[in-house]
């Protein structure tokens, strides 16, 4: 895994949003992937303005978002969806239809396995993604792969543990508020990608960065699951990167 350390968190999201500028200027229609959560808040304000001010096009650019709170309505300021329209799709030129939220309306679980596999079964069909950009949980999570014995390949409901439960708690009203499950795309699925970012910010992040860049894989820190994959870069900031 390729480590590169910024000085800080704006010249880390000015970078990181010109790598997604390269992909989407040498191949227009590409495929991304998203993340969402604190981090890459920068990285959407840099994109917004790489849009605005030197016309970086995505009219024909199709984007996923990797997870998804479960039973969130769709206006509920913390869902996922509510968050990547607000923050970035509604502000550069994507067109609705290429735009791929991870949302199933039903409770029922076999209405969730039947979208699960339909939605994997789109990525498939569009050759996977060019590019894959990735918060980390303070637990290693991924996604919302959870630290397990073992991990579910493809996108599926997952129980959230009680550490994303404690660390996503700061966004909504009270810990009772936040969701129990939720829907992400599996570590399989994220193997689709090329090209793998991830990103992290802050001092609270420097143990679990240290953790798995010098661990042994591991399905109890997904995140080092990633050191299997061919194309993969960690990006950093001077405070993420402080045990390095
Ligand atoms: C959340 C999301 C992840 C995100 C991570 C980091 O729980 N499920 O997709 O990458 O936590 O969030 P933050 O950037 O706020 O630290």
């Amino acid at each position: 895994m390729k480590v590169v350390t910024h000085e800080n968190y704006d010249q880390m999201s000015k970078n990181v949003a010109q790598r997604i500028a390269q992909v989407v200027t040498k191949k227009p229609n590409a495929v991304l992937c998203l993340p969402t959560g604190s981090t890459p808040i920068g990285l959407y304000r840099e994109i917004i303005r790489l849009h605005k001010e030197e016309n970086l096009d995505f009219s024909n650019v199709t984007a996923f978002n990797l997870d998804e709170y479960f039973g969130l309505p769709e206006e509920h300021p913390q869902s996922y969806s509510y968050y990547l329209w607000n923050r970035l799709y509604k502000h550069i030129n994507i067109p609705k239809e290429n735009i791929h939220y991870i949302r199933v309306l039903s409770n029922k679980l076999e209405d969730v396995d039947q979208y699960c596999q339909e939605h994997d079964a789109t990525i498939n069909e569009l050759g996977g993604f060019d590019l894959l950009v990735d918060g980390i949980g303070l637990n290693g999570h991924i996604g919302f792969n959870e630290p397990a014995d073992e991990l579910i390949p493809h996108t599926h409901l997952e129980p959230l543990s009680q550490s994303t439960i404690d660390e996503n708690s700061r966004f909504f009203d009270s810990k009772n508020d936040v969701p129990r499950y939720a829907l992400t795309m599996g570590m399989g699925t994220i193997f689709k990608a090329k090209q793998i970012i991830l990103i992290a910010s802050g001092s609270h992040k420097s143990e679990i960065v240290h953790k798995i860049l010098h661990s042994n894989v591991t399905t109890q820190i997904p995140a080092t699951l990633l050191h299997l994959h061919q194309n993969i870069e960690m990006h950093l900031d001077h405070e993420a990167a402080k045990l390095l």
